[in-house]
């Protein structure tokens, strides 16, 4: 059976002293579950919630990294960095760091390359904008997408990648794709996977839905078949609605 992840994206929210308080609460609460539970704070506040954490499963990642290894890149975060303080795994492909960063294709492909390089476990966020969807070019977008970060991967590094689906319309709008759109994107996604790799590979990869999933439409996404868990951004700032988020997995 494939990894079933439930992985709170806190975006730029919570200042340190706030995280250990949801940290806290969220702990206190986290219910038994077969699901890997992940959060991803901000940068600075990733030693803090590592040391929140250092009697809990539950797992602490960045929310992006350079793919350089050092160097004169003002602002930026590398792999060893996080490595040392015990972070082992990264969201990269975010639509916010796509659509207001310029994050690119290119530039993802090499971000991508460099975590697996070192090792690492990567959450890799793609996703169609909403006029891609309406004009009928959804499948084609995330495909493209795909191949031009990850196809040109040996088949080795796949144990290392969770996908996720985000559709950029569904994001913070309080709109969700229904179920059957997450299905059907994700079963596509998963038949890509088995053209350009294998169907091992793609009935092995865990792929997350995102995208105003709350505590009351969690349970329908979460059914469906091709879908292996969520990433959640408002709703995982609440430890209450994280937590009901959990248990509907
Ligand atoms: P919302 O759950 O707030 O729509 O955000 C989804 C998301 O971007 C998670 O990475």
């Amino acid at each position: 059976m494939r990894n079933q992840i439930v992985a709170g994206n806190w975006k730029m929210n919570k200042t340190a002293s706030e995280t250990e308080s949801l940290l806290d609460e969220l702990s206190a609460k986290l219910p038994d579950t077969h699901a890997s539970v992940i959060v991803a704070p901000t940068f600075v506040n990733l030693s803090t919630a590592q040391n929140s954490l250092q009697s809990s499963t539950i797992v602490v990642a960045a929310q992006n990294m350079h793919f350089a290894a050092n160097g004169a890149y003002t602002g930026e975060i590398s792999a060893d960095m996080l490595l040392d303080i015990g972070v082992e795994t990264v969201i990269l492909g975010h639509s916010e760091r796509r659509s207001l960063f310029g994050e690119d294709d290119a530039l993802l492909a090499q971000k991508v390359k460099t975590a697996l390089d070192k090792g690492m476990q990567i959450i890799f966020c793609f996703g169609e904008e909403l006029e891609e969807r309406k004009s009928g070019n959804h499948f084609d977008v995330v495909k493209s997408q795909l191949q031009n970060a990850l196809f040109g991967l040996d088949a080795v590094a796949w144990p290392q990648i969770v996908l996720a689906y985000e559709p950029d319309w569904a994001i913070g709008t309080g709109e969700t794709a229904s179920p059957e759109q997450a299905q059907e994107m994700h079963a596509f996604i998963r038949s890509t996977i088995t053209e350009a790799f294998s169907t091992e590979i793609a009935e092995q990869v865990s792929i997350l839905y995102g995208g105003s999933v709350k505590p009351n439409n969690a349970t329908d996404i979460f059914s469906k078949p091709d879908v292996d868990g969520g990433l959640i951004g408002g709703a995982s700032l609440k430890a209450e609605d994280f937590v009901a988020i959990i248990k509907a997995i």
